[in-house]
C-alpha cells in the first residue's frame, strides 16, 4: 500500500505552470554561465529574476528538513566533484569546468523542480560524455513513465546505462514526490531492479533526477551540512526534470522554449507511435 498522493485535474495545471517556471529560470541564467561568473551572482540573477519577473518564490531558500540548517541561498551550484547542493558564494567558474544549476520554484503554492548540466568554456571530452551520458540516463527513466509501469524499473534503465558507461549511481539521494510540498512519496531511486516497488498510477507527479559519478559511486558531505563531494573527487554530473504520468505514459511538467532537445531515442520511438 503506497501513499503516492494522485493530484487533481487542478493540482495538474499548477504544477504546469511551477514546471515551465522553473525551467524559464534555467533558460534566463544560460548565457551568463561563462568564464570568470561566480555561482554567487548566478545565484542572485535567478533570485532577482524568480521574485521580481516571475513573482515566484525560490523553494531552496530557508528549506530546512529534519536534520539539516536551513539553505541559506535561492539555487544550488554544483561544480565539478560537488555531487548536488552545491551553496552559491565566491567560486569562480573557470575554462573546462562542469556546473549543474538546481532550480525549484513555487508558483500559487505549487512547486517546479529542475536542472541542468553547463560545460564552462572548451569542456574536456570527460565532461561532455559524462554530461551526455547522465542527461541519457534520465530521458530513458523518463521513458518507462506509465501506468502500470515499476519504480523500480526507471532505477534500472539508469543504472545499466550508466554502469554500463563506467560510471557508478549515487545511492544516497534519489528523485521525489512533489506538488505543494516540495519532498514527497515517492522516493524515486535511480538505481534498482525491473518490476520491484510501486505501481504507477495516472496522476502521479515526481522527479527524476539521476547523479551519476565518474569514477566511483561513494559520497562525502562537507562541514557546511548541505554540500555532497564524490569521495575519489571525480566529477559527478546531475539532470533533473518533473515528470506527470498520465493515462497513456508520461508529461515532463518542466519544460520550456529553452528546454534542451530529448535524446534521439525518445524522438524517433515517439514518432514512430504517431507515424
Ligand atoms: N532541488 C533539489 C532537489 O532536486 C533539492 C535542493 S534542497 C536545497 O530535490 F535546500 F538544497 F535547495
Ligand atoms: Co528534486
Ligand atoms: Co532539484
Amino acid at each position: 500500500m503506497s501513499n503516492i498522493s494522485i493530484k487533481s485535474p487542478a493540482d495538474i495545471e499548477g504544477m504546469r505552470i511551477a514546471g515551465r517556471l522553473g525551467s524559464e529560470v534555467l533558460d534566463y541564467i544560460t548565457p551568463f554561465v561563462k568564464v570568470g561568473v561566480t555561482t554567487g551572482e548566478l545565484d542572485r540573477l535567478c533570485h532577482e529574476y524568480m521574485v521580481n519577473v516571475q513573482g515566484t518564490i525560490p523553494a531552496p531558500l530557508n528549506y530546512c528538513p529534519p536534520g539539516y540548517t536551513p539553505y541559506p541561498k535561492a539555487i544550488c551550484t554544483s561544480v565539478n566533484d560537488v555531487i548536488c547542493h552545491g551553496i552559491p558564494g565566491d567560486k569562480v567558474l573557470k575554462d573546462g569546468d562542469m556546473v549543474n544549476l538546481d532550480i525549484t520554484v513555487i508558483k500559487d503554492g505549487y512547486h517546479g523542480d529542475n536542472s541542468r548540466m553547463f560545460l564552462v568554456g572548451k569542456p574536456s571530452i570527460l565532461a561532455k560524455r559524462l554530461s551526455e551520458v547522465t542527461y541519457e540516463c534520465m530521458w530513458l527513466g523518463i521513458a518507462q513513465v506509465k501506468p502500470g509501469a515499476h519504480l523500480g524499473d526507471i532505477g534500472h534503465v539508469i543504472q545499466q546505462h550508466a554502469e554500463k558507461n563506467g560510471y557508478s549511481v549515487v545511492r544516497e539521494f534519489c528523485g521525489h514526490g512533489i506538488g505543494k510540498v516540495f519532498h514527497e512519496e515517492p522516493q524515486v531511486l535511480h538505481y534498482g531492479r525491473p518490476g520491484t516497488l510501486e505501481r504507477l498510477e495516472a496522476g502521479m507527479i515526481f522527479t527524476i533526477e539521476p547523479m551519476i559519478n565518474a569514477g566511483r559511486r561513494e559520497i562525502k558531505e562537507m562541514g557546511d551540512g548541505w554540500t555532497i563531494k564524490t569521495k575519489d573527487k571525480k566529477p559527478s554530473a546531475q539532470w533533473e526534470h518533473t515528470i506527470l504520468v498520465t493515462e497513456t505514459g508520461y508529461e515532463v511538467l518542466t519544460v520550456s522554449a529553452g528546454s534542451p532537445p530529448p535524446p534521439a531515442f525518445i524522438t524517433e520511438a515517439s514518432q514512430a507511435v504517431t507515424a
